[in-house]
């Protein structure tokens, strides 16, 4: 699919400059755009339970540009975590489409991934989309020093600007230096969610999907988390996150998408 824009051109209208200049402002704006999603549906369906049928996503729309943070805001059951989940290609989504302007490396172009083959998501994941969860994924016998440097050596940076941003990261993060040798399974629930964040922001992917980076930390540590996603949103990453804390919310985002729990029955 190409980037082609699907704003009016003002060339065919008779309106004169007006909208020849509205016309331009939208597209230069539109060259700023990372993640569009529009009329985005989802259903759960409970096979094991009759088929009940749970509907989370009722028409969602979302645009984010270079530099930008949306913080998705509403109850429980909004359906937050499962359009961050769709906006990462784990979850299809039923109607709708995420569009990611992905660059591979080679070339720069759109994907949709709601209609993305496999290898075309990972292809997505490996350079421009980065996803840090709640809880990090822990992998035997790997130090913390290099689970949080290996996203730098998978685009190939050398090991050591790899492991010295690693360094960085860590004693910003207040992560105690006789840690970063061993592996993370047995430290605290908050070390392992500041080294998640260590991991899924070194890299500075293009889109950011963030689900609560700092709940389970202290007051000291989440103004540094903040402070970090402020610095990726300079280095123009365009960031969709959950923050169940107001205060990092205000903090870190720019403007907010506020969501419902979905009311009627699903279609
Ligand atoms: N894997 C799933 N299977 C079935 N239903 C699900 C699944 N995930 C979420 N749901 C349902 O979808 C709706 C939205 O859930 P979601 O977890 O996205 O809400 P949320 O806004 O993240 O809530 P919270 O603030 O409590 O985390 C809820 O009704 C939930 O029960
Ligand atoms: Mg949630």
């Amino acid at each position: 699919m190409n980037s082609g824009t699907n704003f009016p051109t003002a060339a065919s209208s008779p309106n004169g400059a007006a909208l020849r200049q509205e016309s331009i402002t939208l597209a230069t704006r539109e060259h700023d755009v990372m993640l569009r999603a529009q009329g985005l549906h989802k259903t759960f369906r409970l096979h094991a339970q009759g088929g009940t049928a749970i509907p989370a996503l009722d028409g969602v729309d979302l645009c984010v540009r270079h530099g930008e943070c949306v913080a998705l805001v509403g109850p429980s059951g909004a359906g937050k975590s499962t359009l961050l989940r769709c906006l990462y290609g784990n979850y299809l989504v039923g109607e709708g489409r995420i569009e990611i302007r992905h660059d591979d490396g080679h070339t720069q172009r759109w994907v949709d991934l709601s209609t993305a083959t496999a290898r075309e998501v990972l292809s997505v994941r490996r350079t421009t989309l980065g996803y840090v969860s709640q809880f990090l994924r822990v992998i035997p016998r790997v130090s913390t020093l290099d689970i949080v440097a290996e996203p730098l050596r998978r685009l190939g940076y050398g090991d050591g600007d790899a492991a010295g941003r690693a360094r960085d990261l860590l004693a910003r993060l207040n992560i105690p230096e006789r840690l970063w040798a061993l592996a993370p399974a047995t430290f605290s629930g908050g070390e392992q969610q500041r080294i998640n964040i260590a991991r899924g922001l070194i890299a500075a992917a293009p889109v950011l999907l963030l689900d609560e980076p700092t709940a389970s930390l202290d007051a000291q540590n989440r103004a540094v988390v903040a402070q970090l996603i402020g610095e990726a949103r300079a280095a123009g990453s365009a960031i969709v996150g959950i923050f169940h804390d107001e205060a990092t919310r205000d903090e870190v985002a720019s403007r907010t998408l506020a969501m419902r729990p979905v009311l009627r029955p699903a279609h």
